[in-house]
């Protein structure tokens, strides 16, 4: 039923939106949570005015105060939100003007479509942050792992065969690598973020005397010198959705990243590896069969990559095909977001707990790596220190190592007679190729899993992920 609006925008209407029309395009149930930064964007937008000359500073300073109080009670859990009035913003706004008479003023020059961009790119600021703090803390629980399993080597793996031996420290330093590259990717994505939309107004600016550049450094949008930033084009700043692709892209690459490191877990915590146990905190048991210890965070994690990629999705579909500049579709971006960031943080907290909780097996590892075949590459390189080309040598190995298998012995258990006969290069100390330790050793490039390298990136980390390690 159609009731005569009360909207800010009513002036033109004489009938209000239906009640169906309202529950569907209403943002306030979730975009309430963006109030901070919509209160702070209002405080630098008035204080702009009142440098401009559009409000007197008696009323700038009526506006901050009625500001402020409504954001107390908004934290204290007591300000009613009203379906009817949309949004955030003209929640916010009705309730400042029932207190203030100079809240009528508070709109000049500000439309909500530079405004909620303006929340939104100080919302991203704000929670690139916390995932960088929460991040930093899930390496530190990764590291802690490192430093615990400093002298356990494991078999890497290709095509989930066994390759060739690493130390454990290198398999968790390539995680450490992928999550230390999305932390960058949040600083990124924040550094994006850093532009001040205000004064861009619905589309074309506005032709009142405003100062962007005022209000861009009253709310942080500056440059390491302390320079404002502000958009540069009054229609992209209200059409462009790109820093909620990027945040999204991100969080998405984050679950990728998560996954394939929960994938490892499970792997390991299976009993056909034992190569590790995760805390029973972490774990979950089987309502059917009593001996189940199920790695049900790993899981989650791989699972929730998922529902990463799919906001990532909506994002993208959303904003393809929009003519320019705002359409109200914009309106749903913020939901998939939202949840891209409550989930990775999430994530990076469920990481780190299931790591603090994380035991290595080190019998089992032992046994894994003491796999001689995991130097067959090893012994190819030998015969090319010998002179005998690299294909040739692949070649040969390959037959010591069917030999092996067809006589059902290790391969380092091969009479040295037989192994001479496949290639006569291969001289009496063939088998001191599969001394585990000297063939560690001899991995001494940068980034290679030997003990000077790992000892090396143990350096970098400990520098890099250390206490005061805030980059
Ligand atoms: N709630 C709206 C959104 O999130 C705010 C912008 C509304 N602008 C408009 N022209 N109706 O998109």
């Amino acid at each position: 039923m159609a009731k005569s609006s009360q909207a800010s925008w009513g002036g033109r209407f004489t009938a209000g939106p239906a009640d169906l029309m309202l529950r569907f395009s209403e943002s306030v149930s979730f975009d309430c949570r963006l109030a901070p930064f919509d209160i702070a964007g209002s405080k630098a937008h008035s204080a702009m005015l009142a440098h401009a000359g559009l409000l007197t500073a008696k009323e700038r300073d009526a506006i901050h105060a009625g500001l402020d109080a409504i954001l107390a009670e908004i934290e204290a859990g007591k300000f009613r939100w009203d379906v009817k009035l949309e949004d955030v913003h003209m929640n916010i706004e009705r309730a400042l003007t029932k207190r203030v008479p100079a809240a009528a003023k508070l709109h000049t020059a500000r439309s909500r479509n530079d405004q909620v961009a303006t929340d939104m790119r100080l919302f991203f600021k704000h929670a690139c942050a916390v995932l960088r703090d929460r991040l930093l803390a899930a390496e530190r629980a990764l590291l802690a792992v490192a430093q615990a399993s400093r002298d356990v080597l494991i078999p890497g793996y290709t095509h989930l065969q066994r390759a060739q031996p690493v130390q454990f420290a290198h398999h968790l330093f390539a995680w450490l690598e992928m999550l230390d590259r999305d932390r960058a990717r949040f600083a990124e994505v924040a550094a994006h973020a850093n532009w001040c939309p205000l004064g861009a107004g619905a589309i074309a600016g506005t032709t009142l005397p405003i100062d962007r550049e005022f209000t861009a450094k009253a709310l942080g949008f500056v440059d390491a010198k302390g320079r404002p930033q502000v958009t540069q084009n009054s229609m992209d700043t209200v059409a462009d959705r790109d820093l909620f692709i990027e945040f999204a892209a991100a969080c998405a690459l984050f679950g990728v990243h998560l996954s394939r490191i929960a994938e490892d877990l499970i792997l390991w915590m299976s009993a056909e590896f034992k190569f590790i146990d995760l805390s029973d905190a972490f774990c979950t048991g089987s309502s059917l069969m009593p001996q189940k210890k199920n790695p049900d965070s790993c899981e989650l994690l791989r699972g929730k990559s998922a529902r990463l990629q799919g906001n990532l999705h909506t994002l993208l579909t959303l904003v393809k095909g929009l003519p320019l500049t705002y359409n109200r579709d914009l309106q749903e971006d913020k939901p998939p977001v939202f949840d891209s960031f409550d989930q990775s943080v999430l994530c990076a907290d469920v990481l780190a707990g299931t790591l603090a909780g994380l035991t290595v097996n080190r019998d089992r590892c032992a046994a894994a790596v003491a796999d001689p075949a995991l130097l067959a590459t090893d012994l190819a390189d030998y015969l090319v220190l010998k002179g005998v080309p690299f294909r040739e040598a692949h070649h040969a190995v390959g037959a010591v190592v069917r030999l092996a298998e067809n006589n059902a012995v290790q391969l380092d258990h091969l009479p040295t007679e037989e192994v001479q006969k496949i290639h006569p290069a291969f001289g009496a100390d063939w088998v001191g190729v599969f001394d585990l330790n000297r063939a560690l050793a001899k991995r001494a490039g940068t980034g290679m899993p030997g003990p000077a390298q790992v000892a090396r990136q143990f350096a970098r980390w400990e520098k890099q992920l250390g206490a005061k390690a805030r980059n």
